[in-house]
């Protein structure tokens, strides 16, 4: 991991909300709950994802997921910051999985739409402390 300083208060804020105006694009006809996530890499290029749900409920893939993989399609390997926001909830999280999505790609810091509008830019490794990544296995 390379040390790329947290997004500043105004950047987070940036970021937050163009994750929202994404989530306008959310497929989410089950839950009713949209997502938006942008990634942004250590060069500053960003790639969006929206949460795409299934009728096969286990098919659906997560915002964050989705734009993660959007960036690893288009050759990035590694990520800096993870911005997620949604629109049917004053909060949200990214859940368990997509954590470790990001771990893989290196992520830093994880931005996220907190209670009551609140911006709150957490250290990865707060969300996903003690974890497992590609130096686990001696690949690095
Ligand atoms: N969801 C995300 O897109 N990201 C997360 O980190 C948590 C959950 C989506 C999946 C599903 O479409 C909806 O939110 C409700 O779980």
């Amino acid at each position: 991991m390379s040390d790329t300083a947290p997004p500043t208060t105004s950047q987070a804020g940036a970021l937050i909300d163009r994750a929202r105006r994404v989530a306008e694009r959310a497929y989410a006809p089950y839950s009713r709950f949209r997502v938006g996530a942008v990634v942004v890499t250590p060069e500053g290029a960003t790639f969006e994802g929206v949460n795409v749900e299934n009728a096969a409920y286990g098919a659906t893939i997560c915002a964050e997921a989705n734009a993660i993989s959007t960036a690893a399609a288009a050759g990035v390997r590694t990520l800096a910051t993870v911005a997620v926001g949604c629109l049917d909830a004053d909060e949200c999280y990214p859940c368990g999985n997509c954590r470790q999505l990001m771990r893989e790609f290196g992520v830093e810091h994880v931005v996220v739409q907190g209670t009551g509008g609140r911006v709150r830019i957490h250290p990865l490794g707060d969300l996903l402390p003690h974890s497992f990544g590609p130096e686990s296995l001696g690949s690095s």
